[in-house]
């Protein structure tokens, strides 16, 4: 066999060990937890046969505690980059076969290398995280990476889309990545992200909690509000990230990509003759209005199930991406409070950020009266949406359906704060605040 021979087969042996990352048993577990490992959930996310992986071979560098008997090629972390629909991404996926997926020094530069990579091309990053953290035997080495991520997750924020599933535990420091991203999607059942566990918590508070009633997907989307989507398992997860990508742009210099649309603009939709009620005070759902509206009822909403007297989500009009902010009257009579309020701003700076016009429908009863608000600092929520819909540049178009009272009249729908255009319902209501409230205020 000639030495060239040979040299390829050494390589594709190895290509084979480190496709089996922490080994055929930890595989077999991992299933048995009902996970996919990192490798078939990247196949699962990016287009067929588009991944090209790198440092495959990468090992850890660690002597502590007798680590150097104990290594793997890759090193907890498939790193790389493919397509989704056609369009480039670059690609981190924890291997939690590998020491649990826990973070070493050399699986942060792997991180970090893509996260780079990913900036020099104008890419998003999509990073699929199930980690026990840490590496507990590499010390601050470890925690070194970690800051090593956060400085590139914040000076990649707002120029190109940042998107982090979260497949497995997510705890400690680890949790903070996925915070400084844009969307974070968490799976029922198999993830959750906290600061600490419960067994800390116990010490330390006395309370008694599950690792799912601490962070689980539920929690964190309906009481904290840091996951964006919840999906029901590990496939559906990476499914809402591929849709999430179709309505969003490379990065913050090119538009979101326009689908072909067989909805014509300029249809005429009767059914919103019915929406509004006779009573001001009577509510109604204002998913019928954007159902009605948007290209062929697609939406796909961020936040569905946290401070639902706010809707945000993507839709299109025309086939053109548009970011939809809308009051919900069904739900706390569509109130802004503290949640609201930063529920929405995040997302207006999104929208900025990226080029996707935004389209606000207006009814509003005002900001929630009330102690329970005064201190959880509704003012500074309040001001994070006045702030991100005054500096947005995108275009901004607004409709007032019914009420539009006091400060959220300015936040959500004023010219001077750079509207582009704003359009009345038949039914308008704009004022200092509403009618009961005016009279036995003053
Ligand atoms: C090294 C780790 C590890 C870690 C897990 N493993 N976490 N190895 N460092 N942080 C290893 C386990 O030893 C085990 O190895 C394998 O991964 C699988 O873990 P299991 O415990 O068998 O799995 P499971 O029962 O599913 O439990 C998963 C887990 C648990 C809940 C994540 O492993 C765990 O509690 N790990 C420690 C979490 C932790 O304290 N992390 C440090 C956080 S501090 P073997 O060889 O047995 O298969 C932190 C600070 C960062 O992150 C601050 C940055 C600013």
């Amino acid at each position: 066999m000639s030495n060239q021979l040979e040299k390829v087969q050494e390589l594709i042996a190895l290509r084979n060990e480190a496709r089996l990352g922490g080994g055929e048993k930890a595989i077999e577990k991992q299933h048995a937890r009902g996970k996919y490992t990192a490798r078939e959930r990247i196949a699962q996310l990016l287009d067929e046969g588009s991944f090209e992986e790198i440092d495959m071979f990468v090992r850890h560098r660690c002597h502590n505690f007798g680590q150097e008997k104990k290594s793997y090629l890759g090193d907890g972390v498939v790193t790389g980059y493919g397509t989704i629909n056609g369009r480039l991404v670059y690609v981190f996926a924890q291997d939690f076969t590998v020491f649990g997926g826990s973070l070493s020094e050399t699986m942060a530069l792997k991180i970090c290398k893509i996260m780079d990579m990913a900036m020099k091309m104008g890419a998003p990053v999509i990073g699929l995280n199930d980690s026990g953290g840490a590496r507990i035997q590499e010390g601050i080495n470890a925690l070194a990476g970690y800051s090593e991520i956060f400085q590139r997750n914040i000076l990649a924020s707002g120029v190109i889309p940042q998107i982090s599933g979260i497949l497995g535990p997510c705890a400690g420091g680890a949790v903070y990545s996925p915070a400084l991203t844009d969307f974070t999607i968490m799976t029922k059942g198999i993830s959750y992200m906290f600061l600490t566990g419960p067994k800390v918590v116990k010490t330390v508070t006395g309370e008694d909690v599950t690792q799912d009633q601490l962070g689980g997907a539920e929690v964190h989307s309906t009481k904290s509000g840091v996951a964006h989507f919840a999906a029901e398992d590990g496939e559906e997860c990476l499914k809402v990230i591929r849709k999430l990508f179709s309505f969003i742009p490379q990065n913050n210099l090119e538009e979101p990509p326009v689908m072909p649309c067989d909805d014509p603009i300029d249809r005429l939709e009767d059914s919103l003759n019915e929406i509004i009620p006779d009573s001001a005070t009577r509510p109604y759902d204002m998913y019928e209005v954007i159902g009605a509206i948007i290209d062929n009822g697609e939406f796909l909403e961020v936040q569905r199930d946290y401070a639902k007297n706010i809707i945000i989500g993507f839709a299109r009009f025309n086939g053109q991406s548009v970011g939809i902010v809308a009051n919900q009257p069904k739900y706390l009579a569509g109130v802004l409070d503290s949640n609201a309020s930063r529920k929405a701003a995040r997302f207006v700076r999104f929208c900025d950020a990226f080029n996707i016009p935004l389209v606000t429908l207006v009814d509003v009863p005002g900001f929630l009266p009330g102690t329970g608000q005064e201190y959880n600092g509704v003012i500074l929520h309040g001001a994070k949406l006045l702030y991100a819909y005054g500096e947005a540049t995108v275009p901004k178009v607004t409709v007032t359906l019914r009420k539009s009272y006091g400060g959220p009249h300015i936040v959500m729908t004023c010219k001077p704060l750079r509207g582009d255009i704003n359009y009345a319902w038949p039914t308008p209501e704009p004022a200092v605040m509403g009618g009961p409230g005016h009279v036995k205020g003053l």
